[in-house]
């Protein structure tokens, strides 16, 4: 049993392999938050829900005294709502009928179930091996009910929240603030770690203290976007990789997000997470419910690593779904960066001829084959083949890229329209635009608005017809700008508050049926690469175009702060041509090769154009790839040696199977000095008492590799890589 109720001390308790998440009912009726951390069996944590009796701190009306434990604006608590004493950030504001602000909660019941719960329409970590807590409170005068929702997968020291409002009073009611999560900590000396970027620079770790007042990341953007990722970490100030306590998060949500850390009185912490305020207004007729989405949740007191390695098999076994979450993903070459809009059939039959003598598998037809589209000014919204382009029907060039043994996939930017298409001149309300204003354009196009049934059947049924036509194994689902000019044609001015999140609600409505109608077709998203790389993505897609940028240096940032958060075999990773397209950087092939290996690896270039040296060694690389696959997308991560250490050369990093019999480990040289010594690095996750033979030749006990550590073998120029197999002598 992962969750216990002790009836005489009125609580509920979560445990997993090593964390215990604890909740307690007090004499008003509140839920107090009462513990999240390491694992302690059996035992009431209430005593630290306590408040300090300072002169005006709110308390609940009922009570006389001066008891610490009704001060509201200092317990710790379950559910933080607007209006009633709370002056921290709250998770959910409700504004009733009558104007007033606010609600109470008091305990009502809760539930026990078996299997971790599901969400209706939106996506959600899953596992029949789970369990669901359901707590129901009221508030204390109106019929408005919260169902907070916690599932549990104990293997994986994964907690999930998500909560549900309902209105069962006869009259509207408006939800101005529905977050998912507020996390209460009676202390108060964290960081938020958080993954911030721009185009082409994604997912870069960031640290900042947790002060009086607050720490925020956030999208307003309508998708969650390059410039903050909708996860985080709170850690003890001194944590490490390996030491510490660290809280890691991540929202199973693709839209605008908040996510807020605030120092409190008290000196405690609460950290809040959800769906972003600005721009939402719900409206909940009598009898109506509204779902958030969950937010994820683990607990390490063993620093970064054991808080990421949690997550990571959790979001590869329990949240990405279909035949590709596990099975090997075949090894892809896609033009983009190979022919850009300027292409035909020939040239991508040319392609793929040369990158089947190397071992690649599949062929990705990028950006350009559709309606009127040689450049980005036209074209999105019409997702006929253009034939004239192409030289041959669809049909024809897959049948031909079939015949050179690869199999065929396809790129789609399903949620944009371009002004000069035919959809946009058959049905220009298609698009969000305001009535009385401009559009704003973003890579010359506006997008499709998904909160329509009538825009998402237009949008399913043009893509099933080309995924109907022709053999084709793999799409590549893009969306390359953010929303601007929201505002739905269908829906009155009081609803258009809720055009936001009816937005991804119908974008996930499609996924779900174009992935459920082709269950053998791999999906990977992108969002002008990394722009949209988050767990709501994932549950339809097991794999995500990491970056636009390609350039393996840079891309050691890129790829170290994702793998916080998410595993390596949800990040695309491409080997692209030197000098690189985004930076001018000249990089070693094999480094580029090294780096892609951390990710799902496949190749961004014209293979026509590469010399027999290079042919060769990407023959041998995809090689070496397949022989490790098992051990990279399902093997521990390790980051051994971070890209943004001052005192080092290298980035490291390390991939351990779990029966630690064997690792790989890949350092990559970002800086080039002269008169340098060996350096030696520790590695992770072996057996101290097994031994090791390194590259197939000399052996090394387990202890000495990861005590010592192993010495990295001198390198002279730029950028260069060493990859390192050590496997279990028997
Ligand atoms: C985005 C993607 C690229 C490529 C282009 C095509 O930028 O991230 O990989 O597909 O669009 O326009």
């Amino acid at each position: 049993m992962a969750i216990i109720y002790n009836e005489q001390e009125k609580t509920y308790t979560i445990q997993t392999k090593n964390t215990t998440y604890q909740m307690a009912v007090n004499k008003l009726g509140v839920l107090l938050h009462t513990y999240y951390g390491r694992k302690i069996e059996n035992d009431n944590l209430s005593y630290t829900a306590y408040g300090d009796m300072w002169p005006y701190t709110p308390k609940n009306e009922e009570i006389k005294g001066d008891e610490v434990w009704a001060r509201i604006d200092h317990i710790p608590q379950e559910i933080s709502c607007f209006g009633c004493g709370d002056y921290r950030e709250s998770a959910i504001n409700i504004r009733h009928a009558d104007g007033t602000m606010g609600l109470q909660p008091i305990f009502v019941s809760a539930e026990i179930k078996s299997g971790k719960y599901s969400l209706e329409g939106l996506p959600a970590f899953y596992g029949d091996e789970g369990e669901t807590l359901v707590v129901t409170l009221k508030d204390r005068v109106y019929d408005v009910y919260l169902h907070l929702y916690y599932g549990v997968l104990p293997e994986y020291d994964l907690i999930t929240r998500s909560l549900v409002i309902e209105n069962k009073t006869n009259e509207k009611i408006h939800i101005e603030k529905a977050l998912s999560l507020n996390l209460d900590f009676n202390y108060g000396n964290f960081d938020l770690v958080s993954f911030e970027g721009r185009w082409a620079q994604e997912r870069r770790f960031q640290k900042a203290p947790v002060l009086h007042g607050k720490t925020q990341v956030f999208s307003t953007r309508g998708a969650s976007g390059h410039i903050m990722n909708p996860s985080c970490m709170l850690a003890n100030k001194n944590a490490t990789e390996t030491t510490g306590d660290v809280y890691a998060f991540a929202f199973v949500y693709s839209g605008s997000f908040l996510i807020s850390a605030s120092r409190n009185i008290q000196d405690n912490t609460r950290l809040v997470i959800g769906i972003n305020p600005e721009n939402f207004d719900f409206t909940l007729e009598g009898g109506e419910k509204f779902q958030t989405p969950e937010v994820a949740m683990t607990f390490s007191y063993n620093g970064f690593e054991m808080a990421s390695q949690s997550l990571h098999k959790a979001i590869r076994n329990n949240l990405c779904r279909g035949k590709y979450k596990n099975a090997r993903r075949p090894v892809l070459i896609n033009n983009w960066e190979g022919t850009y809009f300027d292409f035909n059939a020939d040239k991508l039959v040319s392609m793929a001829k040369d990158a089947s003598e190397l071992g690649v598998e599949l062929f990705v037809m990028d950006d350009g084959w559709f309606g009127k589209r040689d450049d980005d000014f036209s074209g999105l919204g019409d997702w006929f083949v253009n034939e004239k382009k192409l030289g041959c029907t669809l049909g024809e060039l897959v049948k031909r890229i079939n015949d050179t043994g690869l199999k065929f996939g396809i790129w789609f930017e399903p949620e944009a329209i371009n002004e000069d298409s035919e959809l946009y001149r058959a049905h220009p309300d298609y698009a969000f635009k305001m009535p009385n204003r401009q559009p704003t354009l973003a890579r010359h196009q506006l997008i499709l608005d998904m909160s329509r049934k009538e825009v998402r059947d237009n949008t399913y049924d043009q893509i099933c017809k080309i995924l109907d036509s022709a053999n084709i194994t793999y799409v590549k689902w893009d969306y390359n700008r953010n929303i601007t000019d929201l505002y739905s044609c269908e829906v009155p001015a009081e609803k258009q508050g809720e055009i936001y999140h009816r937005y991804v609600l119908g974008l996930y409505e499609l996924l779900e049926r174009i992935t459920s109608r082709y269950p053998d077709i791999l999906f990977e998203s992108c969002s002008g690469g990394g722009g949209r790389f988050d767990c709501g993505m994932h549950y339809y897609m097991p794999q995500a175009w990491t970056s636009d940028d390609t350039d393996p240096i840079e891309r050691l940032k890129i790829q170290h702060g994702t793998s916080f958060i998410y595993p390596v075999s949800t990040m695309g990773a491409h080997v692209s041509a030197s000098p690189n397209h985004q930076t001018g950087r000249i990089t070693p092939l094999k480094t580029r090769g090294n780096v892609a290996y951390f990710g799902t690896y496949g190749l961004e270039l014209d293979v026509n154009k590469m010399t027999d040296e290079e042919k060769t060694e990407i023959k041998r690389q995809i090689k070496e790839f397949k022989d490790h696959y098992e051990l990279i997308q399902r093997g521990e991560y390790s980051r051994l040696i971070s890209p943004y250490e001052t005192d080092s050369l290298y980035c490291v990093w390390q991939v351990a199977s779990a029966d630690k019999s064997e690792a790989l480990v890949c350092a990559v040289k970002h800086r080039t000095e002269a008169s340098t010594h060996p350096e030696f690095v520790r590695l992770r996750g072996l057996d101290e008492t097994k031994y090791y033979k390194v590259n197939d030749d000399k052996i090394y006990k387990g202890a000495t590799l990861m005590y010592n550590g192993l010495m990295l073998a001198e390198s002279w120029g730029d950028y260069e890589s060493q990859l390192y197999y050590i496997e279990e002598v028997k």
